[in-house]
């Protein structure tokens, strides 16, 4: 651990303001007060299991009741041992009996503007026929299907046919490289692979298949492939090996029931950062995710049936996963999904579509609503934005003035704020407020939901007093939890069950104040959050060594105004010469490597990288470089701070 360790951060934020939940929010509520949280709280607290089994059994259709609630063999869960169920069901099947049967299940929007709904009906069938096309393709129980996809209708439905017929997805973001699918195809030993011709953003046309194409080069154990046309754009098909979804899809068959599956039969992978340059494929499984996502999401945006949810995420993340599909889709919501950028072809794109499809929950990332108030004001208020009721953050902290203008500007004053903190490994959310019942300070992700215990502890696992920082842990199991790295249970025991003893820990600091309300601080590893998105700093650095002008390179978050934090890099060359095309190429290596996001904001060339006596990049130093907090005149100075440091004893 480095310089953070837990118990020794300063706290500066200060933040007075207490916004109680409006009255008629409350009245309509369902939980109402934070008398009637705490009861819920208090009730899980005394006895997680019978808590969540009384929701599992009334909630989820069950082809084989559980036999037991939880099987906790540190750091390994079962949950509902003994359980038969499928994930697809609880989606769709279980709404077909109900009057939700012709209800929008989708309400889509492509960036061009042309716009599709599918009810539960018509998602079910759909999600059928894509079942047998897999299963005509060879593809069984366990078997790893690799989505890459554009936000379209399809990618959900490729999601569900999966879980129907206990396939395990993995998606891939469709802003990543060829090489970063090629990486998490052969970690998950994927058998099959699904994509699109293109995707639409920001009026271009993003070549899917082109990167596909690529990745499968070095994909041994992908088979076959199955292209969407969604663009219409030129992309050559292997024959043997690609095939078309309409033409696939043509020929099958609706009829296909889903798949009696154990509670513990995996899901999906979702490969996500830590704190090595190898992504880790976070595992979920069926029946505990499902009944976590599906309470979180009712609980946190208080859904009613007659509400339009936008979950802004893509698919391609964890909050896609858990609130576009299943969260939603199992409580029989309607939800909104667009395939495109915020500001195409202007920057009232969203309030457009609120304004049009009359949205009640708007469910979006802080660097977003940065991104929004520098557009400018003007773009909101040339919009109807009356449909929302309540509005949500997730990804990263928000700055109090962020959720000060979200609050006002767009949820008009009377809309509870959720800010919703959690994790890919957690599943769902783990804290937030209740919105009608919870009061929200700006900032702080307020308290846990019922059946999560989180403490804050030092680097010994002892609680630290009200307002001092340390580490965020989660003291009991949850069913959402996360049930290992794919491949690499070494790896899940040494990084989240190994610091402190009986705990999960989050990766995260965090302190509470005194009236109970949790504050995230940031992270404690070498993740850093750009626009709302994870990724290790060693990942950057690997993609930079592999450049062939490069000898040595460390990259570190400074902060960022839009993008929350934004990626430097200080990059030691061989022999070339520093210059502004080495500069982009070294930009454009990275992009291929990673993918757009990974993309260095500043790139800095130096001599030397400062070091500790023991070798390590100082990474401290460099973070405050990069932030300008210490400036140096000319970079190949720097390494003359491994001689200060080295005179000063500093030790990272
Ligand atoms: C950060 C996203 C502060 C945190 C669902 C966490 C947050 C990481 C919040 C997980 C929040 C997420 N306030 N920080 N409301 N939400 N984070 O896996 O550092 O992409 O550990 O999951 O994002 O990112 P991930």
């Amino acid at each position: 651990m480095n310089e953070t360790a837990g118990g020794q951060i300063d706290t500066v934020m200060q933040e007075a303001r207490v916004f109680p939940p409006p009255p008629e929010f409350s009245a309509q509520a369902r939980i109402k007060s934070l008398e009637e949280y705490r009861a819920i709280y208090d009730r899980a607290k005394r006895d997680p299991e019978s808590f969540w089994a009384e929701f599992a059994r009334e909630e989820l259709h069950w082809f084989e009741p559980f036999t037991k609630v939880l099987e906790w063999n540190e750091p390994y869960a079962n949950w509902f041992v003994g359980g038969k169920t499928n994930v697809s069901y609880n989606c769709l099947d279980r709404h077909l009996e109900t009057a939700r049967r012709h209800k929008a299940a989708l309400v889509w929007e492509g960036e061009p503007g042309d716009q599709r709904t599918l009810t539960y009906a018509q998602l079910h069938r759909e999600v059928c026929r894509f079942a047998n096309v897999l299963k005509e393709l060879g593809v069984g129980a366990g078997d790893r299907v690799s989505i890459y996809m554009p936000m379209v209708p399809e990618l959900a439905i490729a999601m569900l046919a999966c879980a129907r017929i206990g396939a395990v997805h993995s998606v891939i973001f469709a802003g990543f490289s060829a090489e970063a699918i090629a990486d998490r195809n052969h970690d998950a030993e994927a058998k099959l692979q699904i994509t699109a011709d293109g995707g639409w953003r920001r009026g271009k046309v993003l070549p899917l298949k082109a990167t596909v194409d690529e990745a499968l080069e070095k994909s041994p154990t992908v088979q076959k492939c199955i292209v969407l046309r969604r663009v219409g754009n030129e992309v050559s098909m292997k024959e043997g090996r690609d095939y078309w979804w309409h033409e696939l899809m043509d020929q099958a068959s609706a009829d296909c029931p889903a798949e009696p599956l154990d509670s513990e039969h995996p899901l999906f992978i979702l490969y996500t950062s830590g704190s090595t340059g190898k992504p880790k494929g976070i595992r979920h499984t069926t029946a505990g995710y499902n009944l976590y996502v599906k309470k979180t999401f009712e609980w946190v945006f208080d859904y009613r049936d007659e509400d339009l949810f936008w979950c802004t995420a893509d698919c391609g993340w964890i909050t896609g996963h858990s609130y576009i599909v299943y969260g939603p889709l199992s409580a029989g919501a309607s939800v909104m999904m667009y395939e495109g950028a915020p500001n195409w072809p202007a920057e009232d794109r969203f309030w457009r579509i609120i304004e049009q499809y009359g949205v009640n929950t708007l469910y979006t990332a802080p660097t977003a609503i940065r991104a929004f108030i520098k557009w400018g004001d003007e773009h909101v208020e040339k919009h109807d934005l009356s449909s929302l009721r309540l509005l949500g953050t997730v990804g990263e902290g928000i700055n109090p003035e962020a959720w000060m203008w979200y609050h006002e500007k767009i949820g008009g004053g009377r809309c509870p704020i959720v800010d919703t903190w959690w994790q890919t490994e957690t599943g769902g959310i783990m804290m937030s407020p209740l919105p009608g019942a919870t009061p929200t300070k700006p900032g702080s992700c307020t308290k846990p939901l019922p059946g999560i215990l989180p403490r804050i502890v030092d680097a010994h696992g002892n609680d630290v007093p009200v307002n001092q920082g340390g580490w965020l842990v989660i003291a009991h199991p949850w069913p959402g939890m996360l049930r290992g790295i794919w491949g690499d249970d070494e790896r899940y025991v040494e990084q989240y069950w190994s610091q402190v003893p009986r705990c999960y820990l989050t990766g995260d600091n965090a302190r509470i104040d005194e009236d109970g309300y949790y504050w995230i601080m940031g992270r404690i590893d070498d993740v850093i959050n750009v626009s709302g998105h994870r990724l290790s700093t060693i990942e950057v650095e690997s993609a930079l060594v592999s450049h062939e002008a490069v000898a040595e390179a460390a990259a570190v978050g400074r902060p960022d105004e839009i993008k929350g934090q934004a990626i430097a890099v200080f990059v030691v060359l061989k022999d070339a010469e520093p210059s502004d095309e080495l500069r982009n190429e070294l930009r454009q290596h990275v992009r291929k490597e990673i993918g757009a996001l990974a993309q260095p904001d500043d790139i800095r060339f130096t001599n030397a990288l400062p070091k500790t006596r023991s070798g390590k990049i100082m990474r401290r130093l460099l973070r405050d470089i990069a932030s300008g907090k210490e400036t140096v005149g000319d970079t190949s100075t720097l390494e003359d701070y491994t001689v200060l440091a080295k005179l000063r004893g500093d030790e990272e």
